[in-house]
């Protein structure tokens, strides 16, 4: 595992650039498994998670060649559709193959996966979803296996807009007899980015960013030339590394629209933010003020989002109240916060958070993506140095995160151990 030391105190100054959505590339990734046929990909983020996914192309036995942040995926000779147990633990979002494998062979068979440690993640509306396509589920030894002769188009409601459920069996759904209508679905802009390449290697797919989706089962598809969508999530981790640290960071490449929990919430908090096409300049040069946030499925405050407000509002002006309502586990950042001075207190779902005047560096472990960010951001505010540790699962979603906040003035070593 590496570390990251990090002397805090500095102001962060100057651009920064947004890489491709992990979010996006993962299930758009998976998707080209429905093709008999190449795909090229554009704006693909150099991370632990796609290199993840990668792995998992190449396993099935697609050739996959990744150039700077373009992929060349060529599916034509998959064979293979039972996924390894080691690579399914690896990343959650491996359970993204399970939808494709089905609508183009009629089955696969994949392990529970594993992932972030927020929670306890079923999978139980992915295969409902599929049962009521005509699938057959088995869940045996740890092992799912999903099996048709017939894959036919149906009507599903989700007990809950998960995200991963809907890209799954919108996914599967694409090659299917007929029409599939999934209500409640998740209408975050992930599964909008899925929808329009969907569309482009020729599926019939209508309704994505609403919460009802009609796919119409097509025979046959085409490869394509896809560029995705610039990670929401990497650009309102770096609007609240501006804010902060007191800074005026410029972020390009961003979707403003698609940040639009992230501002307000960020306004609230007394931080200027200026929006232009494909920009937002954030700058900040007073304390926080107190703010309550409430995490909700898209358009509500993102979940993903959550670990890193809360290290802004250890340090604002008053008592913020913080709700996790998408993850039951999604605190494990506050103990570390803690060790560095901040003031929260849990009470179950809920996290009280009284602003101090200053947090200060220790060592802290990042136990999974976001709460590690949550922890780096803390460090650069800190008033002395910090060592945060595991910072392996940072790397699962940010692109050499410590190079990105050096160009802006932050002070960041990374060790290898
Ligand atoms: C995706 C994102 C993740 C984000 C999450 C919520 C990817 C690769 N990951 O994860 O970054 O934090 O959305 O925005 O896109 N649930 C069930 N049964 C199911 C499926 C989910 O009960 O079959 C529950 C989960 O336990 C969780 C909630 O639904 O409480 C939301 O999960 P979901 O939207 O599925 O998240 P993911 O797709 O795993």
């Amino acid at each position: 595992m590496q570390r990251f030391m990090i002397t805090g105190g500095y102001r962060l100054a100057g651009t920064v650039k947004v890489s491709g959505s992990k979010n996006a590339t993962l299930p758009i990734m998976a998707a080209s498994l429905l093709l008999d046929e190449k795909c090229i990909l554009r704006g693909v983020p150099r991370l632990r998670d796609v290199e993840v996914m990668r792995d998992l192309l190449v396993y099935l036995g697609a050739s996959v060649i990744w150039e700077k942040d373009v992929m060349y995926i060529d599916t034509q000779g998959v064979g293979y559709q039972d996924v390894s147990e080691e690579l399914m633990r690896r990343m959650r979002a491996s359970n993204l193959v399970l939808g494709p494998l089905i609508s183009r062979y009629r089955f696969a068979r994949i392990s529970y996966p594993g992932g972030c440690d927020i929670g306890s993640r079923p999978m139980n509306l992915h295969l409902k979803g599929m049962q009521a396509m005509g699938v057959g589920i088995k869940e045996k030894f740890g092992y799912i296996t999903a099996e048709t002769e017939k894959l036919k188009g149906s009507e599903i409601y989700l007990d809950l807009p998960s995200v991963g459920a809907t890209e799954n069996i919108m996914m599967a759904a694409v090659l299917a007899e007929g029409k599939t209508v999934i209500r409640n679905a998740a209408r975050e802009p992930e599964i909008v980015d899925l929808q329009n390449f969907l569309n482009c290697i020729g599926a019939r797919v209508k309704g994505a960013g609403t919460d009802t989706i009609k796919v119409v089962g097509v025979d046959g598809l085409n490869g394509t030339d896809y560029t995705v969508i610039p990670d929401r999530i990497e650009a309102g981790t770096h609007m609240v590394a501006a804010a902060i640290t007191r800074g005026d960071v410029v972020v390009t490449n961003v979707i403003p629209e698609h940040l639009e929990p992230v501002i307000n919430k960020l306004r609230e908090a007394g931080v200027y933010v200026e929006v232009k096409d494909e920009q937002v300049r954030v700058s900040m040069d007073k304390k926080p003020k107190a703010i309550d946030i409430k995490t909700m499925p898209y358009p509500g405050f993102p979940t993903d989002m959550q670990p890193q407000f809360m290290a802004l509002t250890t340090l604002a002006e008053g008592t913020s109240i913080i709700s996790e309502t998408i993850f039951e586990n999604r605190y494990k950042h506050v103990m570390e916060l803690r060790r560095m001075g901040a003031d929260i207190r849990l009470e179950g779902h809920t996290a009280v958070v009284k602003g101090v005047p200053g947090i200060s560096g220790t060592l802290v472990e990042a136990s999974d993506l976001r709460a590690g960010a949550a922890l780096v951001l803390a460090a650069m505010a800190s008033e002395n140095g910090t060592v945060v540790d595991k910072v392996d699962h940072i790397d699962r979603g940010y692109e050499r995160l410590e190079n990105k906040y050096n160009a802006l003035g932050a002070r960041i070593i990374r060790v290898h151990n």
